[in-house]
């Protein structure tokens, strides 16, 4: 095979990136791009789409010659993408119609708190595992139909294409010719029946979104298209779509039920795979479609945390404790403890398992021998022990952890992993190679495309970089999770 390169591009929500793996999956080359954030209003989140596909395209040239490869080397394309963030245009120019509302925008709250007040609460989250928030596609597409004169007319009469980033990546690489999504990105949009796997008629219906308006739904791994020649040199294969989160899962070889991993960013985001079967939560974590190869459906469950690194860019701008963010880890370093201080920083609420979106942020414990070196330390800790909690929730309802992958900014700081060990008592494990987002896009073109020949050879390709094992007696740990339950309880109590 000449062909044995895979070209993965991660589409994320502060970045374009592209990167080049070969076929041991190691990384050959990367190139990223940065884009504007647009803030119209407080709480209103926006990007534009045109730059999105030109920092998208760029990047995936740039990564190329990067890599001293041309078109015809590379095996198949892999998009992964920023989940639930909402792209409408016109199908016969490719013009967006309004700049892409992102999955963080909150403008549509009024209408999901109606959602949640009516008698059809319960309905929509059996019908897609999600609970009822502006998070979710399904609203901020109601709100582009609503607000955008002659949309929704337009969108009847079947001018008008929706799709999340994915969605409208493989519209532009296409040339406009495949209008298309997987699963895992389907599941994310509040408009998907999560067992039935096909969008639902009766939330259509409820969110008034006309059918026409969607994608196809297809398998992560599939033949969605192939490029048009003019743009990478040649027609290239497109075989492999997935959420980012979902990828990261696949990259992080967690095909199997009870296989977990958290990516440690602005945020954490931690995932379940939980096999051929949707489970409900009743602790508010979020059911899934994980990325799929082959007729069998694939489910995970999800929680995140809404303030992972992004507490230390508080410490930063914030508070004014550090100049840099890397000053962090040496002044939370620099103490052997807190001192008893306790940081939860619930700038924003707080997610699963408390889902409480009153709840704010709140440093406990304070003494007068209290630093900023110890609210550093706190701080850092808070990530662990979010991801704990989590972590938690999950083995009590998807079944016991045997260890948990890491990736992600964060997961380079030994001494918070040993931290995440001690506190969850299962080991944390670090792979070699941490770009485990576009290597599981990688993956699922790959396996398409026919360089791999199924998910047993690409578990074997997945290698640890460090194991960190439990050492903190389990009454220890115990005592410091009650510790920051309690501190949790201060920041709720408003
Ligand atoms: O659900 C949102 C998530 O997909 C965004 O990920 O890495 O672009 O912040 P990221």
């Amino acid at each position: 095979m000449t062909r044995t390169h895979l070209l993965a591009l991660d589409q994320g929500t502060s970045s374009s990136r592209a990167i080049v793996f070969d076929r041991e999956g190691r990384l050959v080359a990367m190139a990223q791009r940065e884009f504007a954030q647009h803030y119209p209003q407080p709480g209103w989140v926006e990007h534009e789409a045109e730059e999105i596909w030109q920092t998208q395209l760029a990047t995936a040239r740039e990564a190329l010659a990067k890599a001293g490869l041309q078109a015809q080397d590379i095996a198949s394309i892999g998009i992964t993408n920023q989940r639930e963030t909402t792209v409408l245009w016109d199908r016969k120019t490719g013009e967006p119609l309004h700049r892409a509302i992102v999955w963080q925008d909150r403008r549509t709250e009024p209408f999901c708190a109606e959602l949640r007040a009516s008698s059809e609460a319960a309905d929509i989250r059996a019908r897609t595992g999600l609970v009822i928030d502006p998070y979710f596609s399904g609203t901020k597409l109601r709100w582009l139909l609503e607000h955008i004169p002659g949309a929704r007319a337009r969108a009847e009469g079947g001018e008008l294409a929706f799709g999340t980033i994915d969605s409208w990546l493989l519209w532009r690489l296409t040339g406009g010719r495949v209008h298309a999504t997987d699963v895992s990105n389907a599941s994310r949009t509040m408009l998907f029946n999560l067992g039935a796997g096909d969008w639902d008629d009766a939330l259509l219906a409820r969110l008034q979104v006309p059918r026409s308006l969607l994608p196809a739904v297809h398998p992560s791994c599939h033949r969605f298209g192939e490029t048009d020649p003019m743009l990478l040199g040649a027609a290239l294969p497109i075989d492999g779509v997935a959420g980012d989160q979902q990828a990261a899962l696949f990259g992080q070889a967690c095909f199997e039920a009870g296989l977990v991993k958290n990516t440690y960013g602005t945020g954490c985001f931690m995932l379940m795979h939980t096999g051929a079967q949707a489970r409900a939560s009743s602790q508010g974590l979020l059911g899934t479609r994980a990325a799929q190869v082959g007729s069998q459906a694939q489910f995970a469950l999800e929680g995140a945390v809404f303030i992972g690194g992004a507490v230390v860019q508080w410490l930063r701008d914030g508070l004014h404790a550090v100049r840099s963010s890397s000053e962090v880890e040496a002044l939370a370093a620099s103490v052997p403890d807190t001192g008893g201080v306790m940081f939860v920083p619930a700038f924003t609420g707080l997610g699963a398992p408390y889902w409480d979106a009153d709840a704010r942020g709140a440093i406990v414990g304070l003494t007068r021998g209290s630093t900023t070196a110890h609210i550093a330390r706190a701080a850092v800790e808070a990530i662990a022990f979010q991801s704990a909690a989590l972590l938690q929730a999950m083995a009590s309802e998807g079944g016991p952890v045997a260890e948990l992958r890491v990736d992600g900014g964060a997961s380079v700081n030994n001494t918070l992993m040993q931290l995440q060990a001690d506190l969850t008592g299962v080991p944390v494990v670090r792979p070699r190679v941490t770009e485990t987002t576009a290597l599981g896009a990688a993956y699922l073109a790959g396996l398409g495309a026919g360089v791999w020949s199924g998910l047993p050879e690409l578990a074997a390709h997945w290698q640890v970089d460090r194991r960190f094992e439990p050492q903190m007696p389990r009454s220890q740990a115990a005592e410091r999770l009650a510790a920051w339950e309690h501190a949790v309880r201060q920041a709720r109590a408003r």
